[in-house]
């Protein structure tokens, strides 16, 4: 016994020394919960520098894990931007109407400022309802990330939910209710952008996706509906399904679960669509707000 304990302690010497078959060097990034109910900040990296693989996995497993990451006083263009999404896997096409001032494929801005009367970016203004981006198409985006280039002096500050918390947290009679059931989720985008809205018609995306998912690479469950976008619960009376949706928006927005995020040009963070909602408070559309976005629509195999 005592014996091959030493063995083992000898190796796991051995393998913290630099020897010829070195195990790949320990990840140096710092992290740290962001108020305990969502969100980790991520501490000590400068993203114009390459980073290590262990850097990278920190950072992506914290991500994965915590639903929203947060990167303090970057200093980013669009390549580096670009370049650090990347890691995590392939990044969505921005549409044609919404390319704006956005230079390299894959980039798009939200954004009130309007130059020679055009807008630059797309969702300019006011306050924006909980959501998970893409919901309402079948292979929605894992990731969304947004750099803070100009922000207003008040409000304008993106609000996060943890939907594995509020899983965890659902009354045993929510969850049996919606227990193996999908809920149709539409995106009016011209009508209905910012607050609930959308109805399902001609040429409005929509989607119907199971309810509670698990998170594919942590296996832990999630609740998947949200107010801005999910319609119904398929298969269920209408009435029932307006009353037990209610319950359920309220239930997923509740303090416990939120972290809120006040800009500071140089932020950037990144949040889960798998496991997390967010939404934007209100802000006076005379002062300029510029984020830039990047989202990764499939992740890389590990
Ligand atoms: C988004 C979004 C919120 C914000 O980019 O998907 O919802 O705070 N943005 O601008
Ligand atoms: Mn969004």
């Amino acid at each position: 016994m005592e014996h091959s304990q030493e063995m083992m302690m000898a190796s796991a010497l051995a393998s913290q020394s630099a020897s010829p078959i070195a195990s790949p060097p320990a990840s140096r990034v710092q992290t740290r919960p962001l108020n305990g109910a969502v969100g980790m900040e991520i501490v000590g990296v400068d993203l114009r520098d390459d980073l290590s693989q262990a850097d990278f996995e920190t950072i992506r497993d914290a991500w994965r894990a915590h639903c929203v990451i947060l990167l303090r006083g970057q200093t980013l263009d669009e390549a580096a931007q670009v370049r650090f999404a990347q890691r995590f896997g392939e990044l969505g096409k921005v549409l044609h109407a919404h390319e704006g001032r956005s230079s390299l494929p894959g980039v798009m801005y939200i954004s009130n400022i309007r130059e020679n009367g055009k807008l630059i970016g797309a969702l300019p203004d006011g306050e924006m309802y909980f959501h998970s981006d893409q919901c309402y198409i079948e292979n929605p985006s894992v990731g969304t990330m947004l750099y803070a280039m100009e922000v207003p002096s008040k409000g304008g500050d993106t609000i996060f939910a943890n939907m594995f918390a509020a899983y965890d947290a659902l009354p045993d009679d929510l969850k049996t209710k919606i227990e193996g059931r999908v809920a149709l989720n539409v995106y009016d985008y011209q009508n209905a952008a910012t607050v609930r809205g959308s109805t399902p018609r001609e040429g409005v995306p929509s989607f119907a996706h199971p309810m509670v998912k698990a998170h594919p690479f942590t296996g832990r469950k999630a609740l998947y509906f949200n107010r801005l976008m999910t319609h119904h619960v398929v298969g269920m009376d209408a009435q029932e399904s307006k009353a037990l949706l209610a319950r359920l928006f309220d239930h997923q927005e509740q303090e416990r679960f939120l972290y809120r995020h006040v800009w500071t040009p140089g932020d950037l963070v990144m949040w889960d669509n798998r496991s997390a909602l967010h939404a934007r408070s209100d802000f006076d559309s005379s002062q300029r707000r510029l984020m830039r976005r990047t989202v990764v629509v499939r992740e890389h195999q590990d």
